[in-house]
């Protein structure tokens, strides 16, 4: 792909796997767009790399994310690569997630995308030509206990990537999904942030639950070396770079143990596997 003056969009710039990614893909002499809430962050990555342009937008804020997109439309030169990398996770078992944050996840990673590409589409579609970058996550094929709202909107993801893939390679435009294992970034610490301290409030029905998935998961942690958003910054440049990308990729810590796993068993299967591995396959609350 000849990147030289193409513009490229990043949202979640500010942070981890988005900044890597905007500054890899500047670096390889694309102009990109690095779109966050804090601006701050994004005016020092385009003082230190000639290339970015920031731009404020709060994708969790559908009136913010509509003049976003408009902004991006009327820009004169077309995104012809866009990555759709903004999102959290919050945690909690469905009932200790309110159904406003759950709303508020869903807009964040999944409406606010659906938003952004279609902005992105006229112009790629006019050029018959793009590459399309979604970031999901290995939980967007299989979740567990208290990830389920999170999971779910990588599940749709998921969905709708598939879809347009379909829809779009007759016109030229390419589809990427992205699934990512754990990553160090600041994702786990906004995380927490998010969902607060949930065992205090929790009903004691759920108590045991969180602390025996606290266990079950710590244990996979240990020793586990976590890897930094470069591994996931060079496969999102060599995917845009590519004159033939796969239709997914996934790359970090349990893609191997687990991700590969749920591709290869059946649902009840995988259910054992997995409630087996966190620990809570014969757990009974009286
Ligand atoms: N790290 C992991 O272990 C992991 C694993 C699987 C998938 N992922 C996925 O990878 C993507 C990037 O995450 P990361 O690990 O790089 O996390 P991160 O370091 O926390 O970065 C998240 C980015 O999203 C932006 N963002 C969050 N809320 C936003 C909002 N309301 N409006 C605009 N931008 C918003 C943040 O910018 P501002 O706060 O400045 O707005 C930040 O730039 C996410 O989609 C995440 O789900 C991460």
């Amino acid at each position: 792909m000849d990147n030289k003056r193409k513009t490229a969009l990043v949202t979640g710039a500010s942070s981890g796997i988005g900044r890597k990614t905007a500054i890899k893909l500047a670096e390889n002499g694309f102009q990109v767009i690095g779109a966050a809430r804090r601006m701050d962050r994004l005016v020092e990555l385009s003082d230190q790399f000639k290339g970015i342009i920031p731009k404020k937008v709060d994708l969790s804020i559908p009136e913010d994310t509509e003049r976003f997109c408009q902004e991006i439309k009327g820009l004169s030169e077309s995104v012809s690569v866009l990555i759709n990398n903004a999102g959290y996770s919050i945690r909690g078992t469905l009932e200790d997630v309110s159904i406003e944050a759950a709303r508020r996840i869903f807009e964040v990673n999944f409406f606010s995308l659906i938003s952004v590409t279609r902005a992105c589409l006229l112009g790629m579609r006019r050029l018959r030509e793009g590459t399309i970058v979604n970031l999901s996550s290995i939980v967007g094929k299989f979740t567990f206990p208290m990830g389920g709202v999170y999971a779910a909107t990588k599940y749709a993801v998921e969905g709708i990537s598939d879809a347009l893939r379909m829809e779009l390679r007759p016109l030229g435009i390419r589809v990427i999904t992205i699934r990512p294992g754990v990553i160090a970034t600041e994702f786990n610490e906004v995380a927490t942030e998010m969902t607060g301290d949930l065992m205090p409030m929790t009903d004691p029905d759920y108590k045991p639950i969180y602390e025996a998935v606290g266990t079950g998961v710590g244990k996979m942690f240990t020793g586990l070396t976590i890897p930094d958003p470069d591994l996931i910054a060079n496969i999102i440049l060599e995917v845009v770079l590519s004159e033939s990308p796969k239709s997914t990729y996934a790359a970090g810590p349990f893609t191997d143990e687990i991700l590969s796993k749920r591709f290869l068993l059946d649902d009840d299967a995988f259910d054992r596997f997995w409630t087996e591995k966190i620990g809570i396959t014969e757990m009974k609350i009286e």
